[in-house]
C-alpha cells in the first residue's frame, strides 16, 4: 500500500496582483488535508473510491475531464506508464472545495504522489508542481501557480509567478483564524473582472498591484523578522486593495471587520474574494474567542492555524 498526503492553503498577501507578477505570500494549513491510499488490486481496472464527493467508479467510466481522471490519465501519459495497472485508489479530503483553500491543487499533489511511488517512479518536488500546475489550468484557466506551489513544498512561499519560489522562515510562529462565508465563489470570474478592470484603466490599477507587490516585498520581511504587529497592518491595507479591486463582499468585509473588533492585528479575504475565506491575524490566546465572534456574525466554518 502507498499512502501520500497534501495540506490546504491560505495566501497571506498578494492574490490577483499576483497574476499581474507581484509577489505573493501564501502558507499551507495543515489542520486540513487531502489523504490518498493506493493498493494493488486483484480484479481488473483503476477503481477510484472518494467517499467525500460520493464517487466510486472505474477510471474509463469517468469523463475524460473528470478531475482525477484527468490527474490519473496525464501521470500515466507523462510517465510512460503502459499497461494500466489494477489499482485501488481511495481518495479523502477534508479540505472546504471552491472556497480558496487549495482543495483542488492537494489532491492532485497528494494522488500524483501516491501513484508515482507505487509504480516506483520517482518525482522531484519540482516534477510534482509544474504536473500539477498543468492539471490547475485545466480547471482554473490562468492560475498564477500559487496554489501548486504552496501544496507541493507545503512551506511558507514567496512567489512570483513565472521567476521565482522561494520558501522562508518564519522568525516568530503567528496564529491566524480563517472563516468561511459559506459562499462557493469562482476565481475565474474575479479574475476575469480584474482583467477586465486593468484593460479599461491599465494605469491606475498597475500602480494597485505595485502596492500590493511592496505589501507582500515587506511583509515577508516581517515575518522572518517576527514583527508580528506589522503584519497586521499591512493586512488591513491589503484588504483595502482587494475592496477597490471589486473582489472582496459585503460578507467578506463584515467578517473582517469582526475580526478587528474581536482585537484581530490585522484581516483581510483570502485567494479570489467574492466568498470563500477571510483571515486574521490573532494573538494565541484570542483565538477560539474570535472563532466563536466570527461564527455568531455568519461564518459557516473556522479553522486556527500556526503558522511555524
Ligand atoms: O481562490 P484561490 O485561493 O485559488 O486564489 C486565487 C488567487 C488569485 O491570485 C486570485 C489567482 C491566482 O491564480 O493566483
Amino acid at each position: 500500500m502507498t499512502k501520500s498526503s497534501a495540506p490546504g492553503k491560505i495566501i497571506l498577501f498578494g492574490e490577483h496582483a499576483v497574476v499581474y507578477g507581484r509577489p505573493a505570500l501564501a502558507v499551507p494549513v495543515t489542520q486540513i488535508h487531502a489523504d490518498v491510499e493506493i493498493l494493488d488490486s486483484g480484479r481488473a481496472g483503476i477503481w477510484v473510491n472518494a467517499p467525500d464527493v460520493n464517487l466510486r467508479a472505474e477510471l474509463n467510466t469517468l469523463p475524460s475531464d473528470h478531475p482525477i481522471a484527468s490527474v490519473i490519465n496525464n501521470l500515466f501519459f507523462l510517465l510512460r506508464v503502459s499497461p494500466f495497472p489494477n489499482l485501488e485508489i481511495k481518495i479523502w479530503s477534508t479540505i472546504p472545495v471552491a472556497s480558496g483553500l487549495g482543495s483542488g491543487a492537494a489532491v492532485t499533489v497528494a494522488l500524483t504522489r501516491a501513484l508515482a511511488a507505487h509504480l516506483g517512479h520517482s518525482m522531484t518536488e519540482e516534477q510534482v508542481n509544474a504536473f500539477t500546475y498543468e492539471i490547475e489550468k485545466l480547471y482554473h484557466g490562468t492560475p498564477s501557480g500559487i496554489d501548486n506551489t504552496v501544496v507541493t513544498y507545503a512551506r511558507p512561499v514567496y512567489f512570483v509567478k513565472g521567476q521565482s519560489i522561494e520558501t522562508f522562515k518564519v522568525g516568530q510562529p503567528f496564529t491566524m483564524v480563517i472563516a468561511d462565508t459559506g459562499i462557493s465563489a469562482l476565481t475565474k470570474e474575479s479574475v476575469g473582472d480584474v482583467r477586465r478592470l486593468w484593460i479599461n484603466e491599465r494605469s491606475r490599477w498597475e500602480t494597485v498591484f505595485d502596492k500590493i507587490g511592496e505589501i507582500s516585498f515587506t511583509a515577508r520581511r516581517a515575518i522572518e523578522a517576527g514583527k508580528n504587529e506589522l503584519l497586521g497592518e499591512l493586512m488591513n491595507e491589503n484588504h483595502i486593495l482587494l475592496q477597490k479591486m471589486t473582489v472582496s463582499s459585503p460578507e467578506l468585509d463584515r467578517l473582517v471587520e469582526v475580526a478587528l473588533q474581536g482585537g484581530a492585528l490585522g484581516s483581510k479575504l483570502s485567494g479570489g474574494g467574492r466568498g470563500g475565506n477571510m483571515i486574521a491575524l490573532v494573538e494565541p490566546g484570542r483565538a477560539e474567542a474570535l472563532c466563536r465572534s466570527l461564527k455568531q456574525a455568519g461564518a459557516k466554518h473556522t479553522i486556527i492555524t500556526h503558522v511555524l
